[in-house]
């Protein structure tokens, strides 16, 4: 990769999240409480994170955020989209996933960002429904609503440029089809209603179509397809998704990686999820939890590659369940029975109850895909941005290529390409260029 020049950051960076929910007020709400001073932005590796530039004895070990110049979080501004009327401050509360207090204290902050009417169906969100909704006829009148809604969000905040990270419910699973091949075939199918288009496809082609870059938090088909690649080239614009990685599949791909390193042996692997929160009953119907099974799954195999190593993986057996709990409400319980085999054959078990919490596991990672698709944008590179793949449960790769799910390949590969932008040398590890 060569070095390209990085267009300063000046202005406001305006962040759209089609989706108002949990996730995107825990974002909203924690990048306040950060810039006031009142937090610390745990979990966000562009705030919180080093990279080491050189050799080691040299010690250069700047914040990431020192090291490239990206958006300060002074600089950002909200807007977003929901099915409900809601402003940021009444969908957190209902979300409860702050607590009170820390939500009355920005108070006049949240209540200012309200959804702008959302471009959603019934057919693509069983499970949800709500009056804040564009009525448009064609699919493409309401991308081409989107795009003014997206002018309007700019001008009104003032902002020199945006980027839009999907924060909505996860759709039911589709298959790309004739009309996700070509552009061409895309905006047929936007003027023909084609069923095949959902509405995260509608926000992912305005976004594209303004020069906006787009990332996928869900695991519903959305940029991931010819079409939308063959935009975001043509726009200049990069695209990354999806689902993000935070719970479960995030220590799965801590875990694997490391049992894979020393040679231990899989029987199986058992994940259970319990969540109580909204995005736990979208996923209660069938046809939206199967695309979340599908990013999910794909995890382990890629790992392990059982191809090569017949003998270790060859008989894994893994199961994934997600149900839905509302006692629980966003503090979901991820259990996983790990059933190893050691030397000889030996049976060994491994037992981990995450007790962890969903939005404050997504909330930074949605900052830090704002941060650095903007930066990548600046940076003029466009189309898919695989060393993003850190991010999430299944990487967007460009077409042939194959996704790298393991955490710590794809740390370094995040980091380098840092290095490489800023015209830094990659760490190879290697003791003779490190020292
Ligand atoms: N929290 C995590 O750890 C995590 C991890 C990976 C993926 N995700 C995904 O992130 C998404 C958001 O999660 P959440 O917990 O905030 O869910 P949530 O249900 O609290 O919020 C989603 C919001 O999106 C809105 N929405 C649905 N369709 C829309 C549309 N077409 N236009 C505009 N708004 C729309 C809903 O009304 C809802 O308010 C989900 O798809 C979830 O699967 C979350």
């Amino acid at each position: 990769m060569t070095q390209r020049p990085i267009k300063e950051s000046k202005g406001k960076l305006l962040v759209l999240t089609p989706g108002m929910g949990a996730v995107a007020t825990t974002f909203f709400a924690g990048v306040e409480a950060v810039r006031r001073g009142k937090a610390l932005p745990i979990g966000s590796v562009t705030q919180m994170q080093t990279i080491r530039i050189g050799p080691r004895s040299e010690n250069r070990n700047p914040l990431i955020r020192d090291f490239v110049p990206l958006a300060p979080l002074d600089s950002l501004a909200f807007a977003g989209w929901d099915v409900f009327s809601d402003d940021a401050f009444e969908a957190a509360s209902r979300a409860e996933v702050l607590r009170r207090h820390d939500l009355e204290a920005h108070k006049e902050f949240l209540h200012s960002i309200k959804p702008m009417k959302a471009a959603f169906s019934r057919d693509y969100v069983k499970r949800l429904d709500g009056p804040n909704v564009k009525t448009a006829k064609t699919k493409l009148e309401l991308a081409e609503e989107l795009r003014q809604d997206i002018r309007n969000a700019i001008a009104q905040q003032k902002a020199d440029r945006a980027v839009m990270v999907w924060c909505g419910s996860t759709e039911i699973y589709l298959e790309p089809a004739e009309c996700h091949r070509s552009l061409e075939a895309f905006e047929a199918g936007l003027r023909a209603n084609d069923p095949a288009i959902s509405p995260s496809q509608l926000y992912a082609y305005a976004a594209i179509q303004e020069g906006i870059p787009y990332a996928n938090g869900a695991p519903n088909l959305s940029a991931d397809f010819p079409a939308l690649e063959e935009l975001a080239h043509a726009k200049n614009v990069p695209i990354a998704g999806k689902d993000f990685k935070t719970g479960q599949t995030l220590v799965k791909t801590v875990l694997a990686p490391g049992l894979k390193a020393r040679s231990l042996g899989l029987k199986g692997w058992f994940s259970t999820n319990l969540l109580g929160n909204r995005d736990g009953e979208v996923l209660d119907d069938p046809e939206s939890f199967k695309a979340k099974e599908v990013t999910k799954s794909g995890v382990l195999d890629s790992i392990l590659q059982p191809e090569v190593y017949p003998e270790l993986y060859g008989d894994l057996f893994h199961r994934i369940r997600i149900h839905y709990y509302p006692p629980r409400g966003d503090e979901k319980e991820g259990w996983d029975n790990i059933d190893i085999t050691g030397w000889l054959g030996y049976p060994m078990q491994m037992k981990i109850d995450f007790l962890c919490r969903d939005s404050i596991l997504a909330a930074p990672v949605v900052l830090d895909l704002a941060l650095l698709l903007d930066l990548a944008g600046r940076a003029g590179r466009s189309g898919v941005q695989e060393w993003l793949s850190f991010y999430f449960k299944s990487p967007h790769v460009e077409r042939g290529h194959v996704q790298e799910h393991d955490l710590f390949l794809q740390h370094l590969r995040l980091k380098n390409t840092l290095r490489l932008m800023m015209g830094e040398q990659p760490l190879t590890h290697l003791a003779e260029h490190d020292e």
